[in-house]
């Protein structure tokens, strides 16, 4: 067990009624405070996975604990855990169910038992931050696929969670969707919020995270970013890419231009600056 884990699974499993095992033995200790991409190919369980993590699941074998203590899976314990760790589903029109974004936003605050000026803030905060504040008066099923995914983020932003969980949250959003949601995130992780992302994007990947989870076959592997996404025979066994910034690094390492220690930049901007750098010398 992991002491600094604000939530973790300990020797986890499930299987879906009536079929085989999707998850065996898993540890999945989040730090308090850090950043968490989890990878893995389609059907790995990375869904399965957020929703133990997050208390939609109960684990078949082995447990949930939220910060050091087992969770029951009892009305209290799932209020606990609920008002901790908050999910964005993969989907967004699973997860919006009122008239209005405004609405749909409010909701989870409302619940808090907040005062209405706090739901207010709250609301409007989340809103800005996803750059959908003009959206607040339109029915939710009039918005296209990426406004639904904000308004699904903007919901969960705005529980303040201590721990926010997002499935594919990228996926479907425009370039500057993507950065404005990183800058979201960078925000709540400066706040002290702990991240952790479902994805199939490795260069975001080892551009955001801290830490990765990735799910093969064989089961769970976490560690620092740059190390796993390194590892090539992880790679092909979670049928991954090779990350954009782990091929610029080996072909300047290659040529001498990196030191064996030495980081490689992770993005385009980076590589620029590094070269800026390297030129200036
Ligand atoms: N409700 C369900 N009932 C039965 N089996 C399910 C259910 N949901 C998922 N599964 C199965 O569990 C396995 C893991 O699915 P899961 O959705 O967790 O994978 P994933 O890694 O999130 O995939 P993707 O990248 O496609 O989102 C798959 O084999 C899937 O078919
Ligand atoms: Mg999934």
């Amino acid at each position: 067990m992991n002491a600094s884990a604000v939530v973790e699974l300990v020797g986890a499993g499930y299987a879906y009624e009536d079929g085989p095992a999707v998850l065996r033995d898993i540890g999945f200790a989040v730090p308090a405070g850090r950043s968490v991409a989890l990878l893995g190919r389609n059907g790995s369980g990375k869904t399965t996975l957020l929703r133990l993590l997050s208390g939609g699941l109960r684990p078949v074998s082995g447990r949930l604990r939220l910060e050091g203590r087992d969770v029951s899976y009892d009305r209290a314990g799932l209020t606990r855990l609920r008002t901790t760790v908050q999910l964005v589903v993969q989907d967004p029109d699973d997860q919006l169910f009122a008239a209005s974004v405004g609405q749909d936003v409010s909701f989870g605050p409302m619940n808090l038992g907040l005062t209405e000026r706090e739901v207010r803030e709250r609301v409007s905060e989340a809103l800005e931050a996803l750059d959908i504040a003009a959206l607040e008066d339109r029915p939710t099923h009039l918005l296209s696929y990426g406004q639904r995914k904000r308004a699904a983020i903007a919901g969960a932003v705005a529980m303040h969670p201590r721990v926010l969980v997002l499935d594919e949250p990228t996926a479907g959003l425009d370039p500057h969707g993507q950065e404005r949601l990183l800058a979201v995130l960078d925000g709540l992780r400066a706040s002290g919020t702990t991240v952790v992302m479902a994805t199939h994007d490795v260069d975001l990947a080892l551009r955001w995270a801290d830490d990765a989870a990735v799910l093969t076959s064989e089961g769970l592997r976490t560690g620092p970013v740059a190390g796993l996404l390194a590892d090539q025979a992880l790679l092909d066994a979670a049928r991954l890419r090779r990350p954009w910034g782990m091929a610029v690094a080996r072909v300047l390492r290659d040529r001498g231009l990196l030191g064996p220690g030495e980081a490689g930049p992770r993005t385009p901007e980076e590589l620029e600056e590094w070269a800026a750098a390297v030129t200036d010398r």
